[in-house]
């Protein structure tokens, strides 16, 4: 204790000098001549505003600055400095109409365990032959076939949890969204690949929030070994579907047959590391908004009323589970899909999204200088009052009519958007569809809050207990 009597204020005056002279060193930067720098505050030397944003909700920290600072703002987190824009316009200024002057960035480690070749990272005319690929085979007319597929991963998952033990809905979440991506990715695979892929898969995900080191035993170390077995695992699945000749519309067959214009076709790395990066992609941010609708459902009995009869008029339509859904009547669950899309809004999953601007940059007067991390935040866009009335209310209703444009980006916007979007709604209405048909649930234990890990989940991953209904 004596110790840190002493310690403490020299500490703190060591920071308080530094601090002085790099903001002494940050005002005689001249960026330009009219231009300058978006209010905001660079918070200490080095670690910058880290710890406040870390030491706190989140949302809290974003909120705070807005109120002070307005739509733009600068600061610095984890040693980068950064830009922060929380007004529609602004968000489309950097993805859509000037996204050539902001290019997508993600840590070096975080790039190394997805795999380098994966679309997230790329620009220009490599990301748009990935994207495309993955596009097709997640639109719509390609994935209306998965009905059935998704309807019997979702019923064996939701009767496997009915025996009323408590189970972390989150993890549960977790898994049923990797093995609808596994569906979308392969369509029909063997068993034994999928134990193997899951099994590795899951390493990679322990792994993927831990300290970046290679030292032997460490998390990050087993899960860069579990991504090269699943890049090995990938390629096998690859080269028996090249010798079979399989001619399927599902994405690993779209890669294998795709040429360039110069009749180039991927690599076995561009194929494995897009695979992964497209499983990477698909199973937290799906598995969290069905946590989410869930938790929503059961605070709202009144809205839980709605949804129940109107998939229960399905249901029964269906012969009480003798038929398959069909495409069709998943296109038609008005309200359900309501909540849905109130659902994503609450809880913004992607609460914001990360750029660096390729060049020096003007918006609205202020610089965004070149290297710097701009950062479009949709949580507090979602969140706004002037967009959405009562923004902390549930309310389904609200998108009775369609949202102010670029106020309502789940998903994002521009060229990286998510090309996933129609496949994870179609999870959510299958889910909700079979859950308020069929089902009910106690959560357990009566704490609210969330989690960041790093998406937003119900605090604990929201423990419930699930029973069918007679
Ligand atoms: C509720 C679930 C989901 C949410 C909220 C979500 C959200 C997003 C957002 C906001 C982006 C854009 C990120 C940026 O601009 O930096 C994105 C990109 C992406 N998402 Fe999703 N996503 C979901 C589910 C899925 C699913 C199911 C798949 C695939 C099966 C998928 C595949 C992708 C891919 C590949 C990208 C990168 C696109 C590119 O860089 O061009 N996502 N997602």
């Amino acid at each position: 204790m004596e110790g840190f009597a002493f310690w403490f204020p020299f500490f703190m005056s060591v920071l308080t000098i530094i601090s002085y002279f790099y903001s002494l060193r940050n005002k005689r930067k001249n960026y330009g001549k009219n231009t300058k720098l978006p209010p905001g505050s660079m918070g200490w030397p080095y670690i910058g505003e880290t710890l406040q944003l870390y030491s706190q909700d989140p949302k809290c920290f974003f909120d705070n600055r807005q109120k002070r600072f307005g739509e733009i703002f600068k600061t610095n987190i984890l040693g980068c400095n950064c830009v922060m824009l929380t007004s529609p316009e602004a968000a489309r200024f950097v993805l859509v109409t000037q996204a050539h002057l902001f290019k997508p960035t993600y840590p070096k480690s975080k790039e190394n365990l997805i795999g380098p070749s994966a679309l997230f990272f790329h620009e220009g005319e490599y990301h748009m032959r990935l994207r495309k690929l993955i596009q097709g085979s997640l639109y719509p007319e390609s994935i209306r076939n998965m009905v059935g597929g998704i309807e019997d991963l979702t019923a064996s998952a939701l009767s496997s949890w009915a025996d009323g033990r408590v189970i972390t809905t989150f993890n549960e979440m977790k898994k049923l969204s990797f093995e609808v991506g596994i569906l979308a990715i392969f369509g029909h695979l063997e068993s034994h690949y999928k134990e193997e892929l899951k099994k590795n898969y899951a390493i990679v995900d322990r792994g993927y929030n831990s300290f970046p080191t290679k030292l032997p035993g460490t998390k990050y170390k087993k899960a860069m070994n579990a991504r090269m077995r699943l890049s090995e695992i990938i390629n096998e699945i690859s080269k028996g579907r090249k010798e079979n000749k399989l001619v399927e519309k599902e994405l690993l067959s779209r890669m294998l047959n795709s040429r360039d214009e110069n009749g180039e076709t991927l690599s076995e790395d561009q194929i494995a590391d897009n695979i992964i990066g497209v499983l990477f992609a698909a199973q937290d941010t799906t598995a969290s908004a069905l946590t989410w609708i869930l938790k929503y459902l059961h605070d709202n009995p009144k809205l839980l009323k709605a949804v129940k009869a109107e998939q229960k008029a399905i249901y029964e339509s269906n012969g009480c589970g003798k038929f398959q859904l069909t495409w069709n009547q998943t296109r038609n669950m008005p309200f359900t899909y309501k909540v849905i899309l109130e659902s994503l809004r609450m809880a913004s999953i992607i609460n914001f999204t990360f750029r660096e601007a390729v060049s020096d940059v003007e918006y609205k007067g202020y610089l965004i200088p070149k290297g710097w991390k701009v950062m479009p935040l949709f949580r507090n866009i979602h969140h706004n009052p002037e967009f959405f009335a009562d923004p902390q209310k549930f309310d389904p209703t609200r998108f009775e009519g369609a949202p102010k444009p670029n106020t309502f980006m789940p998903f994002g916007s521009g060229v990286h958007a998510c090309p996933g979007n129609e496949l994870a709604k179609l999870e959510m209405l299958i889910l909700v569809h079979h859950l308020a048909s069929q089902f009910r649930w106690e959560l357990v234990g009566s704490e609210c809050g969330i989690q960041y890990g790093p998406f937003p989940i119900p605090l604990h991953g929201l423990p419930a207990r699930f029973f069918k209904e007679e």
